[in-house]
């Protein structure tokens, strides 16, 4: 077998910068460069509130940067990192300057549309950004992608979808793709009826089956929103339009998605539900990476099966395809009210299936704007939470049993 050549940009050392270093999908990056130390030097770390992990993720792979967005922490941070040589600052401009400090591979794991401008600034700044918050590319999406393409930015799709879509999918040759078929495990209430999700409390709906992740997007998952931006997110990754974007219900998660083509070819990704799998895949790209994850054992799983998504019972998923359609603002009036439906059921003052409900009425309340540059769309941020508010003000009284749970 003959070695493939070296290039020193991809063979060298990769100065790499995580963006939400703090949470799943950044403990996980962590853990896999920590594993190849010789491979990777780290230029800046940035996280919400949680110094002490922050400082301790930072002297253990040596980064250059630290940066935590919300000032409280600072002094954590700072008695933390006394002596260590370590540059460090608080505040939203901090998270900022860790996504434009010089790099060649960054991961944009922070969750939320608090990740937008951060992620672009890395984007801004050219290399590699491997993408993790979906919520960037549904609230600005065509901005986002043709920022890409002027900084020559090469984006790589973390979600374990696009990942495996990407691995598949034969993008100089797209005249014979025929369609994408996103997979979704279904989330913890798979099966229920409305009446019986309506009654779920917070620890049933981010008690995963398959996949341990952060609390947002593990609620995501329940409501199936998640598949939602999901889509929305393939859609500006692959230049794909909604019709050409299917979804189906696999509850073992894992085939991770599929490329249909035109001659009647289905090509999948397959793996074990481990997020390292795609995070090693984009941290190696072009080449491939070792990674401890536990093997796929087909034989022991014996059985994989496959369901169509019902939005009847998981109306989020009609709402994101609507929304896609609508273009202008709405994918990002739908993202706005989510992360606030979603905070609100977190503190207990809405029930799980009002989550959809808030986003349902948030959108019908907001007319359609066209979003011409980053101004818009965060004004269409700051839109879909205040009408999302009003919205959720009106649920106030009712009855909420996990009203103040610990996760
Ligand atoms: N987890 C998964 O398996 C998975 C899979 C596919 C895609 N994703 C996507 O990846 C993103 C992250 O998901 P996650 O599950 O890793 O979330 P998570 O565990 O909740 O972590 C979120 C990260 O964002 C940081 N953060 C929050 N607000 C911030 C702000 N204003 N400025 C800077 N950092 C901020 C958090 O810092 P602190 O914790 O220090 O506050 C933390 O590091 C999401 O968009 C999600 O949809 C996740």
């Amino acid at each position: 077998m003959v070695d493939p050549v070296a290039d020193p940009k991809v063979d060298g050392v990769r100065r790499i910068s995580i963006l939400g270093s703090t949470g799943s999908v950044g403990t996980s990056t962590i853990d896999l460069i920590s594993r190849a130390p010789e491979r990777f030097a780290v230029t800046a770390l940035a996280g919400g509130a949680n110094a002490d992990l922050l400082a301790r993720q930072a002297r253990a792979v040596g980064a250059r940067f630290v940066a935590i967005a919300d000032e409280s922490a600072w002094p954590v941070l700072r008695d933390a990192l006394l002596g260590t040589g370590i540059e460090a600052a608080a505040g939203e401009d901090a998270v900022l300057e860790a996504g434009r400090r010089e790099a060649d591979w960054t991961m944009g794991s922070i969750v939320g549309a608090a990740g937008l401008a951060p992620t672009l600034e890395a984007v801004r700044r050219g290399g590699i950004v491997a993408l993790a918050n979906k919520e960037s590319l549904v609230c600005a999406g065509r901005l986002f992608t043709e920022e890409a393409v002027r900084a020559d930015c090469r984006i790589l799709p973390v979600d374990s979808e696009h990942n495996a879509i990407f691995q598949v999918f034969d993008d100089a040759r797209r005249e014979g793709i025929e369609k994408i078929i996103l997979t979704a495990s279904g989330g913890p209430f798979r099966t229920l009826s409305r009446d019986d999700m309506a009654r779920k409390t917070l620890a049933q709906a981010v008690a995963h089956p398959n996949w341990s992740m952060g609390v947002k997007i593990s609620i995501d998952s329940a409501t199936m929103m998640n598949k939602g931006l999901e889509l929305i997110e393939a859609h500006h990754l692959f230049a794909l339009p909604e019709e050409r974007i299917d979804v189906l219900v696999h509850p073992q998660s894992v085939i991770h998605s599929m490329v249909s083509y035109v001659d009647g070819s289905v090509l999948a990704q397959l793996g074990a539900p481990d997020m390292r799998t795609p995070i090693a895949h984009c941290l190696a790209w072009p080449r491939r990476m070792d990674t401890p994850v536990e093997r796929l054992d087909l034989a022991a799983i014996g059985q994989l099966s496959f369901f169509a998504p019902d939005t009847e019972r998981f109306p989020a998923l009609r709402l994101a395809r609507e929304a896609l359609r609508a273009e202008g603002d709405a994918a990002c009036v739908m993202n706005a009210a989510n992360e606030a439906a979603v905070a609100a059921f977190v503190d207990g003052r809405i029930g799980f299936t009002d989550i959809a409900s808030v986003v349902e009425e948030t959108l019908q309340r907001c007319p359609t704007e066209e979003i011409g540059d980053l101004e818009a769309v965060f004004a269409a941020d700051g839109k879909g939470r205040r009408i999302a508010g009003e919205v959720i003000a009106g649920f106030a009284g009712v009855s909420i049993a996990q009203a103040g749970a610990a996760i």
